[in-house]
């Protein structure tokens, strides 16, 4: 079946708001999608009629093991784990990083290393620098160049030496859109033995995500960022974390994944993150034209597929739209060759002018985008744009149309008319 954005749009009941007689346009979604409804149901469901604890001999226990257990299947098969048990969930994505981290850094000690990057989100950047006070390691930074949007990984292996032990990097950025070889650099991590964490949180929504092929040691991502409920995933390899020392009570399981999972679980969001995933594989078995019986991860493939081509399509568009003005700075590749370096993240500046005015421009017309620097602190800084109030950031997702898109830019045209 072609795509068909509008039978897509049927199953988000959040893109049917209005302003002054027109329809909004919802494109805040690097920040965090709208839910589908399909995801809603689940965790009704789960509210309704899978409430109790789990462990229990009754049934409506039973019920809600099995769903929660469904629901780590189902992730780890997001990301391609190897083993049961090594993907767990949390609140976010920043609640788990603190966390892990402070794990990790009971290994570490004084005069050990670790490389943070300038293109990270802050989630990724201070839990790590806190633990880096606390346990008196050296931090070294992994820079990227304001021109390409990327890093040059010779000066990675400048950086590493056998003191290291942990690079954290991001899957791709929040600010530039950039996705990184994160193989390649868990690559040369590894031939110094230090640990690669991922932050996967921009990347998820755009690509299948595939630990063993990346071969990193621990990735996280949050579902609110395709399609699902305020709630995050980590994956980590099943021999760290049976090893690392978990932060938990002592009457808690010590069996993977529940070591990590502290409190009672929250099913309704877990399974909320389960119903987002199918909803992606629905995708690829709507959209995508493979065997009906085509298992979860091939679905899920398919699925990725057909919102990138049109993710891509709406991107590419947006950028050329905006290029036409001098005054328009896009923070990111603009280069179409280069698209599968790159998310469909747009941030831009306009010269002289405060994100801020930009934004709100738009959100009178109904175009909901952000402005800021999104906690990008460190490429904010970078790019040279973190005093003047960060950029605007446009981020169409499949279901975006092209009217959205080209309302974006004819409103930052009657922006610069008016400015
Ligand atoms: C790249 C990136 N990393 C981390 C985060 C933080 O995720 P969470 O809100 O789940 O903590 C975000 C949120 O915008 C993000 O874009």
């Amino acid at each position: 079946m072609n795509y068909d954005v509008n039978l897509v749009r049927e199953n988000f009941p959040g893109l049917k708001r209005m302003k002054g007689g027109q329809a909004v346009a919802f494109l805040d979604n690097p920040a965090g999608t709208q839910i589908a409804k399909s995801v809603v149901d689940r965790m009704t469901d789960t509210m309704v009629h899978k409430n109790a604890n789990l462990g229990g001999f009754f049934g409506t226990s039973l019920e809600a093991r099995s769903a929660v257990d469904a629901a780590h299947r189902a992730a780890e098969i997001f990301v391609n784990a190897r083993h049961e048990g090594e993907v767990f969930f949390g609140q976010s994505m920043t609640n788990l990083t603190f966390a892990m981290s402070r794990s990790i850094g009971t290994t570490l000690k004084e005069g050990d290393e670790i490389v943070l990057t300038r293109m990270d989100h802050d989630a990724n950047v201070a839990p790590w620098l806190m633990i880096a006070e606390d346990r008196g390691l050296k931090v070294r930074w992994l820079d990227f160049s304001p021109d390409t949007f990327e890093f040059n990984l010779s000066d990675l292996n400048q950086l590493l030496n056998e003191r290291t032990k942990v690079v954290a990097v991001n899957y791709a950025s929040n600010v530039t859109g950039t996705i990184n070889n994160v193989a390649e650099i868990a690559r040369l991590a590894h031939k110094v033995g230090a640990l690669v964490y991922v932050d996967a949180v921009q990347f998820a929504p755009h690509g299948l995500i595939d630990v063993q092929a990346l071969d990193c040691d621990f990735l996280v991502c949050s579902a609110y960022k395709f399609f699902g409920p305020h709630y995050a995933l980590i994956w980590g390899r099943k021999e760290h974390l049976k090893t690392l020392r978990a932060y938990k009570v002592r009457a808690a399981s010590e069996d993977l994944p529940w070591r990590f999972t502290n409190g009672t679980t929250n099913r309704e969001e877990v399974t909320g993150v389960h119903a987002a995933i199918d909803y992606i594989a629905g995708l690829g078995k709507v959209f995508g034209g493979g065997p009906s019986n085509a298992n979860l991860r091939a679905r899920l493939a398919a699925g990725f597929e057909v919102m990138k081509v049109h993710d891509n399509m709406l991107a590419g568009r947006l950028i050329e739209g905006l290029k036409h003005s001098n005054r328009v700075r896009i923070h990111g590749i603009t280069d179409h060759k280069k698209f599968d370096n790159r998310v469909s993240t747009v941030t831009f500046s306009v010269d002289g002018k405060h994100p801020d005015e930009v934004a709100k421009f738009m959100a009178d017309r109904g175009l909901q985008v952000w402005s800021g620097h999104n906690y990008g602190l460190e490429p904010n800084q970078r790019l040279g744009i973190l005093e003047s109030g960060g950029g605007v950031r446009v981020g169409p997702v499949h279901y975006n149309t092209v009217e959205e898109i080209d309302r974006v830019v004819d409103s930052v045209d009657q922006f610069l008319r008016a400015n």
